[in-house]
């Protein structure tokens, strides 16, 4: 098993971006710091939560898995076209003012699944958005950016795991 999962780490279901989708997701980044300052996500580590359970004993894993499993994959085109920020958290954010009804119907499925599997996880309506810097400054006003698209395929469960020199998060497994 690995060391997040070990762990009891925070476990998360996301979609990991395509190497074009990050490149442009990466461009955001650096033109929106440029305006609001705060720390960049690294590039490997961008991505878009599905569905947020929290910290998770090592015993769930496997149900956790097999409620995965259930879930088809979508294939669909996510276009990311419009940054944003929430005061709340000093996130900045790209987001979608057009999401595909694939990606609504993904969600759907996997928090029902997990639901029926007795998973908990955060509930919290599901409002499309890749993080892209924490503690920023609040914009006056967000400038228009290169829409990115990210050919969604499959999704995957990930983990907190702070490594030197390497990424925030490290994916468990993908589906
Ligand atoms: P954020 O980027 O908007 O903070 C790993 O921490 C991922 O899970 C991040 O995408 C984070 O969203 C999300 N996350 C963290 N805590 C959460 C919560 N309580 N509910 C939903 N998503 C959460």
């Amino acid at each position: 098993m690995s060391p997040a999962a070990e762990r009891g780490a925070r476990l998360f279901f996301a979609l990991w971006p395509d190497a074009a989708a990050c490149a442009g997701l990466a461009a955001w980044s650096r033109e929106l710091r440029a305006l609001c300052g705060g720390r960049a996500l690294q590039p490997q580590d961008l991505h878009l939560t599905l569905a947020f359970l929290g910290s998770v004993d090592a015993e769930r894993i496997g149900a956790i898995e097999r409620a995965a499993a259930e879930v088809a994959p979508r294939a669909a085109t996510l276009v990311l076209d419009r940054p944003g920020y929430w005061k709340h958290n000093r996130i900045v954010w790209a987001g979608a003012s057009r999401p595909p009804p694939e990606l609504e119907s993904l969600v759907a499925d996997l928090r029902g699944a997990l639901a029926r599997s007795g998973v908990a996880f955060d509930a919290k309506r599901f409002v499309s958005h890749v993080t892209l810097l924490r503690d920023a400054r609040d914009p006056t006003a967000l400038p228009v950016l290169e829409p990115v698209s990210w050919e969604i395929r499959g999704f995957v469960l990930a983990g907190s795991s702070q490594r030197p020199g390497g990424g925030r998060y490290e994916i468990l497994r993908s589906w």
